[in-house]
């Protein structure tokens, strides 16, 4: 198979990556090997780094040729309904008591059950007390212990993207918002915003949410509505207020302008969009699930990191800053297919931990501060 070179601007939907793509300016990874470009991919990599050296392979460049969903790699608006929930569910009760407690667990669960519930008869009114009850349970748990909500949500035990990814948004939505000094009644407010940020995919054709191959321009702008359909079913329901609304609508604005609705900027972006965009976009990119077989959990950090001058630069410090990947205890797996021990955090890189680690031929073990060894890095939590 031949390859040739070609700019950010010659990039074609279907074309194939023949080696990884790198920042030209900071060295971080954009993109792998065998990456098949489809549009949303090269907007990213045109915006990211119009000057990045891309080498593709010659004669792949035919989409009937892809292997699995682009926008199964890369869509986060991705929803694989063929996974049985209750089975997904059954799947927490797998997560190490030293992970989480019970009444975590049990909270978590009952989030779960509820969205399912309202995505599955596609209406909120019927369940708001509901869900303003789990949620009530979920943010004073999460003000007494974060730790354990946030280490649920980070473990992405349950497979079912779409409904994940809901509880996860609330869960580190409340956690930011929590940082940032919020009561608790407002955090509930901001939980109910992160928990149903994206109930307008209900309005939204099941064709094209489902859709496997490229979407056409048009589809990706009938996509784009989604956060306009979550607030109108929001502002539909009673008891959600203004600041839940501006959330859910705003929370695909981007900072420098370069997000939908309206294309708004920095601080014209409400407050509570600016959150849920950072948070939305976070447990998008740190999810195998969205990202399967293309970027680990390591890479898709370090893609946002590298992104982040599409968000509120202080909010996202705050909340990398204070989420911790890998407590200490867990283990862990390692690019070099070696696996080892958490025995120390620090702070300020929370997932750069420092790891015990055993040696391959058993013969012993050392201790490696990931802060320093930069080839070196975790693929994720081994759970038994
Ligand atoms: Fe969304």
């Amino acid at each position: 198979m031949s390859h040739r070179k070609v700019d950010t601007n010659e990039l074609q939907p279907g074309m194939v990556t023949s080696s990884d793509i790198y920042c030209s300016r900071s060295g971080v990874l954009l993109l792998k090997k065998g990456t098949v470009f489809h549009q949303a991919v090269i907007n990213y990599l045109q915006n990211m780094d119009p000057e990045a050296v891309i080498y593709i392979e010659e004669g792949l460049d035919d989409t009937t040729n892809m292997t699995g969903s682009p926008r199964e790699k890369f869509d986060p608006f991705y929803c694989d309904e063929k996974k049985e929930l209750e089975g997904s569910i059954g799947q927490i009760h797998t997560i190490p008591s030293e992970v989480a407690d019970e009444e975590t667990k049990k909270i978590y669960i009952q989030a779960y059950k509820t969205i399912n519930e309202i995505y599955k008869n596609r209406k909120i009114k019927p369940y708001i007390k509901e869900i303003f009850e789990v949620l009530d349970y979920l943010v004073k748990k999460l003000s007494v212990n974060p730790e354990m909500m946030l280490q649920v949500a980070l473990l992405k035990k349950i497979e079912n993207y779409c409904l994940s990814h809901s509880i996860n948004v609330c869960v580190f939505a409340a956690y930011l918002g929590k940082l940032l000094g919020m009561d608790i009644v407002t955090l509930k407010e901001l939980s109910l915003a992160g928990i149903m940020h994206d109930i307008g995919k209900l309005d939204i054709s099941p064709e094209i949410l489902r859709k496997k191959g490229l979407l056409t321009d048009k589809e990706f702008e009938s996509i784009k509505l989604h956060s306009l359909h979550s607030f109108i079913r929001l502002a539909s329901v009673e008891n959600v207020g203004k600041d839940v609304l501006n959330g859910v609508l705003q929370h695909h604005e981007r900072s420098d302008g370069s997000g939908y609705l309206h294309g708004l900027k920095g601080n014209d972006i409400h407050l509570w969009g600016r959150i849920l965009g950072i948070v939305d976009v976070f447990d998008a990119v740190t999810s195998e699930r969205s990202y399967r077989n293309s970027v680990s959990q390591h890479e898709g950090l370090e893609m946002l990191l590298s992104n982040s001058f599409q968000f509120d630069q202080n909010l996202l410090s705050l909340f990398i800053k204070n989420i911790s990947f890998y407590p200490i205890g867990s283990r862990v797996l390692l690019n070099t297919g070696e696996t080892g021990i958490v025995t120390g955090i620090h702070r300020h890189i929370p997932f750069r931990p420092i790891v015990k680690i055993q040696n391959k031929n058993k013969s012993g073990e050392r201790v490696v501060d990931l802060s320093e060894q930069l080839t070196l890095f975790i693929e994720k939590i081994i759970l038994d």
